[in-house]
């Protein structure tokens, strides 16, 4: 069938014209196929199995079929064109050595990703069908439904299911099927069968004898409690205004939590008096987030987050951006939403994660695309390398395989892991390890083979020698003081580490647009062709899984990645 004959059904299906038109049908021989087999037509009652699990994954409990009519918001994430070619252009503009250097695409350029018009057009045809008006937006169908259609849109049963570790309850079906005919266009459906509720809550301590808040004056070193001017003083980071407000890092939330601008106030008064006028966060939501300021809702992460980032970045622009959509389909509807802005953030912290085997390889692969696609537009996406050591986002008894996180385990991201102490030694909760999902990528193999070298047949069989090694880099991560529902308090985590080291990049962006150069964007092949710029942390171990971890060494490790940021070096490698 010519393709104009084809997009002509298509317009009839749309306008809710019957497929039995009048139209003048030749007559088929015996042995043709009944008329909905012919090729073109689109026959949306034949299926095909999609990916399915064999069992509920462990840790979580089977509450029974869901409501019918409880809504559910749905991604479909559709498979993208020119991915190959994109990733090579993307590894040429983000090697310092090359010509291209920080030459960043624009939306319109990336729009050669997307799937064929026609196949978008069939899957929107297909919703129709059953009465939804879908929203597509670079690679990605959006809508809500009711489980009593999502039941009948991929022939499924959706259960709720509750995790043992969190208590959240998510709608999850351990299989689907699909369209035949939109099978190849279709990566993932979300929800579907990524067990993938939200992990990664900074540990919080009563904070014992915190004087930095109380006392109004921040401790001189960062040896008995972390703070912003601590923070300035260990790794040099300057304390002069940020002078390009358009400059904007952009923080996450999600799981309820919410950051307070009282807390944030109490924060800044006591740790850096000096930042006149004193500076706040702006709001963005989608999927339902919001960031109501009564001081009980104030949450631990989204204040830790807020106040690191606005405390060291001097008056730049810091936004909060809150989703009610607790999952790896959350992150992914945030991702679609900045790259389809002209002017997305050009530093992104995400301290909010998962263990990698949690989600399934395709929903994995789909987030990192996103992630890449982004660091092509010049933004720097940092990311929390998670707090259970080598047992993942917390520690754990029992791994006889290291449990990597991700997004942390994603190439297209900035993973950071954590330090303690003025002589800085990577922390034990620390995570890092290699990942199973995604090979180890070029710009650090000289890094990860060395390293590899020096762990020997220590831990063999406990992780992919081949996989992506996380984390790239590290930044202070326990005993961070923090005010809290109107206290003081202190927390532990990489949860910490990542708004530190995202802050350093938004100042180091600061002084390039200053120059009218280009942001820093994907940053990782830079930062392993200039180890020299961070400094190297060769003691301690992230201990779990019954183990001592892995240890820190000289050279790239995986507990400290490269080390931690020295603002001089940074500033000086990149020439401001
Ligand atoms: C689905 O509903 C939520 C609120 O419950 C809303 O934020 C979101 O935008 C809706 N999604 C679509 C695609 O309409």
């Amino acid at each position: 069938m010519t393709r104009l004959a084809f997009t002509l059904i298509l317009l009839a299906l749309l306008a809710g014209i019957a497929l039995a038109a009048p139209q003048p049908i030749p007559p088929l021989p015996p042995s043709t196929p009944a008329p909905t087999d012919v090729p073109g037509v689109p026959d949306f009652t034949k299926f095909v199995p999609g990916p399915k699990l064999d069992s509920i994954p462990p840790n979580y409990v089977d509450l029974g079929v869901a409501p019918r009519s409880t809504v559910v918001s749905v991604t479909i994430g559709l498979k993208l064109s020119n991915f190959d070619n994109f990733l090579a252009q993307l590894s040429d503009i983000s090697d310092f050595q090359s010509l291209n250097y920080g030459k960043h695409l624009s939306a319109e350029a990336l729009a050669v990703l997307e799937p064929p018009k026609q196949q978008i057009d069939l899957a929107l045809t297909w919703l129709k069908t059953f009465s939804i008006d879908a929203t597509y937006s670079r690679g990605y169908l959006t809508f809500n439904v009711t489980v009593d259609v999502m039941t009948k849109l991929f022939q499924a049963e959706y259960h709720v299911y509750r995790s043992a570790i969190t208590n959240q309850e998510i709608i999850r079906t351990l299989s689907y099927n699909v369209v035949s005919v939109l099978a190849d266009l279709f990566e993932v459906v979300l929800p579907g069968i990524d067990f993938d509720d939200i992990d990664h809550h900074p540990k919080t301590s009563p904070a014992p004898g915190l004087q930095a808040l109380h006392k109004r004056q921040a401790p001189p070193s960062c040896n008995s409690q972390v703070t912003p001017s601590c923070l300035q003083d260990l790794y040099g980071i300057p304390k002069d205004p940020a002078r390009q407000p358009q400059n904007t890092l952009s923080v996450p939330g999600f799981l309820n939590e919410y950051a307070n601008s009282q807390d944030l106030n109490f924060f800044l008064s006591n740790t850096r008096p000096n930042l006149i006028p004193r500076p706040s966060f702006s709001t963005k939501f989608i999927d339902g987030g919001k960031n109501p300021q009564e001081p009980n809702t104030a949450g631990v992460e989204a204040n830790l987050d807020t106040q690191y980032t606005v405390g060291l970045v001097n008056g730049g622009h810091v936004e909060f951006y809150s989703s009610a959509l607790n999952s790896l389909q959350g992150f992914i509807n945030m991702a679609n939403s900045w790259l389809a802005m002209d002017s997305p953030p050009s530093v992104v912290s995400i301290s909010y994660g998962f263990d990698e085997k949690q989600v399934s390889p395709a929903t994995a692969r789909n987030l990192c695309n996103q992630f890449a696609q982004l660091g092509a537009r010049g933004v720097s996406v940092i990311v929390a390398s998670g707090d259970g050591g080598v047992g993942g986002g917390r520690p754990k008894d029992t791994c006889p395989q290291f449990v990597p996180t991700f997004p942390a385990s994603c190439p297209y991201v900035t993973a950071v892991g954590a330090t303690v102490g003025m002589t800085e030694t990577g922390a034990d909760l620390s995570s890092g390890g290699f990942s199973n999902y995604f090979p180890r990528p070029t710009y650090q193999n000289a890094a990860v083979t060395g390293y590899l070298g020096r762990l020997g047949s220590m831990y063999q069989g406990r992780y992919n020698t081949n996989g992506r090694a996380f984390p790239d880099v590290a930044a202070q991560g326990v005993n961070i003081a923090i005010a809290h529902k109107g206290q003081a308090i202190s927390v532990d985590g990489t949860s910490a580490s990542a708004p530190i080291f995202a802050s350093v990049v938004a100042l180091i962006n600061d002084r390039l647009l200053a120059k009218g150069r280009k942001p820093l964007g994907f940053l990782n092949p830079f930062i392993y062709q200039k180890q020299g710029i961070f400094n190297d942390i060769s003691t301690g171990s992230n201990p779990s899984c019954g183990t001592k971890g892995f240890p820190a060494t000289q050279g790239y490790d995986c507990v400290t990645g490269l080390g931690t940021p020295n603002f001089g070096r940074f500033a000086a490698a990149v020439g401001v």
